[in-house]
């Protein structure tokens, strides 16, 4: 056991409750990889005594994690999936741990005010370590939800069983409940949810989205909170086996945070026998802390500072504008070389560029767009384009312009496009082609071989997505 230093405990606490109530720029972040203790015997159902005996001895051996994480300062600690049960149950051997969870927006403290719904010893107990220690806990557990014939669905047993991670915020209240959408092939324990639920909060250290495990692979929830809804951390409860070459934890689970562009607190389960073992604190630039050890049987705390603000700023000084009646998403290029990115959708487009010479009086931006185009004819685009603004008013921008005066010295422009219908345009000043200017690498990125030999007018990877085209019609365009 790790002993808890009280007067360090309560100086973070005063440290944290003075910033409380404004944004940070950083924060600092805790992941606990768990030596789940197990239940002798999944094939046999246990009393519901018997069940939370041995929750119990998992959660106190995750609180002691919780508390050496707050005294280190953290603003939030993930621990694993099956974290506090374990694994390998079947629909009735699981059901003497399932707690009836409600929704968060009954905005409920358990440690507070225990006993306001079903018995919920777990909930309780949670819900107090995050509020004794002011930290935000995130736990795994299952819940379960009565339904009867009127749901034609329901299953024969009379209830929902579902795989679920929940958030306590500092102050123990119940921020945020998920259930599992891509179930592992084995858990027939559990039920799929009707839908994906996308699952975020706020926090004065960012915006949070939340999945478990084999939703990594998959693209609702987990590309929809990073990429639509542009949450600057995931936070993953896992119980992973790690499967080389290309699917071991920390090597696929650090992947996904820098392809996605998020923070990641992924916390897996230790178990040397079964490859399980590899946690992460991962940013998109690379990982802060990651722990894989295949030797010894104990966990591990990784605790780690973190930005607070991700994809947000990858959009921070987005405006919106017209091309030919598409609303694209822009953000301008202020300095004369540099990398920029933004995201639409499911499109992020990524620029390099050098400028010869930057003029005061001419403004460029890079945009994106995906969506359905609407306007004199119906078809799905994904578009990134680097492109002259008709004048120095950002209203400007997407307007058709003919003239431009900006030469570049090299430029790069590469997206995240869904199709393989990939055009790419290089129009110079005075509606001029580009041959032998530019080409497209086997990686899908346009690039400049020489300096423009003239000003450019716009530079784009123009896609088609005809998947995703309404149906044809025999209706003539205008
Ligand atoms: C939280 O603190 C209260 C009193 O301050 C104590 O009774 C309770 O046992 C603590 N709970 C946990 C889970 O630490
Ligand atoms: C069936 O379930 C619905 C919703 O869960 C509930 O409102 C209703 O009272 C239940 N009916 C019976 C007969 O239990
Ligand atoms: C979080 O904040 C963003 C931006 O202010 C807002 O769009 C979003 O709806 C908020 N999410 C939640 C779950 O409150
Ligand atoms: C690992 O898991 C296996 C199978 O569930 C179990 O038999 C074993 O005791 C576990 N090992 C440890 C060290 O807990
Ligand atoms: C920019 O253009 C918009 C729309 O054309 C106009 O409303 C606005 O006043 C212009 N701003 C400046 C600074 O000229």
């Amino acid at each position: 056991a790790v002993p808890l230093g009280l007067v360090g405990a309560s100086a973070v606490l005063l440290v944290l409750s003075a910033l409380g109530a404004c944004a940070l720029d950083t924060y600092v972040a805790a992941v606990y990889e768990h030596n789940v203790i197990l239940s002798e015997d999944t094939e046999v159902p246990v009393s519901p005594e018997e069940a939370l005996m041995l929750m119990e001895k998992n959660i106190a051996i995750l609180e002691v994690a919780i508390k050496e994480a707050a005294r280190q300062g953290a603003h939030i600690i993930v621990t694993p999936e099956d974290g506090i049960y374990g694994w390998a149950f079947t629909r009735e051997t699981i059901y003497p741990y399932l707690e009836d969870i409600p929704d968060p927006q009954v905005d409920w403290i358990p440690c507070a005010d225990p006993g306001r719904f079903a018995p919920s010893p777990v909930l309780e107990r949670l819900s107090c370590l995050a509020r004794n220690n002011s930290i935000y806990v995130v736990a795994n557990m299952g819940d379960k939800k009565a339904c009867n014939s009127s749901d034609p669905k329901c299953p024969s047993d009379g209830r929902y069983q579902y795989n679920t991670n929940v958030v306590f915020d500092s102050e123990g209240k119940l921020v945020a409940r998920y259930h599992k959408y891509n179930l592992f092939v084995t858990e027939k324990q559990f039920n799929y949810p009707k839908d994906p639920g996308f699952v975020t909060f706020n926090t004065s250290f960012g915006s949070f989205g939340i999945f478990t495990c084999a939703d990594i692979l998959y693209h609702d929830p987990a590309v929809v909170l990073a990429s639509r809804l542009q949450v600057d951390t995931i936070l993953f409860p896992t119980a992973w086996v790690n499967t080389l070459p290309l699917l071991s934890a920390v090597q696929f689970h650090s992947a996904w945070a820098m392809g996605m562009g998020v923070n990641f607190l992924s916390a897996n389960t230790h178990n040397c026998t079964l490859e399980m073992t590899g946690s992460g604190i991962y940013a998109p630039d690379g990982p802060r802390a990651y722990y894989y050890n295949t030797e010894m049987d104990n966990g591990h705390l990784l605790v780690t500072e973190l930005s607070s603000h991700q994809t947000a700023s990858i959009n921070k000084h987005s405006f919106n504008g017209v091309v030919y009646h598409d609303l694209f998403s822009f953000v301008e290029l202020t300095e004369s070389k540099g990398h920029r990115a933004i995201c639409q959708q499911d499109l992020c487009c990524h620029l390099s560029y050098k400028m010869v010479k930057k003029h005061q009086d001419e403004i460029y931006v890079l945009g994106a767009f995906d969506g359905l185009h609407v306007v004199e004819g119906e078809y799905y685009l994904q578009v990134c384009t680097l492109l002259k603004c008709l004048s120095t008013n950002l209203s400007s921008c997407g307007q058709p312009v003919e003239m431009a005066q900006t030469k570049f010295e090299m430029f790069s422009l590469s997206g995240t496009f869904g199709t393989s219908y990939v055009f790419p345009e290089v129009l110079y000043s005075g509606v001029q082609l580009a041959p032998g200017e530019f080409e497209v690498l086997t990686d899908g990125r346009l690039i400049s071989r020489t300096t423009t030999s003239k000003p450019v007018l716009s530079v784009a990877l123009f896609g088609r997505w005809y998947e995703k085209d309404p149906p044809h019609t025999a209706q003539a365009s205008p």
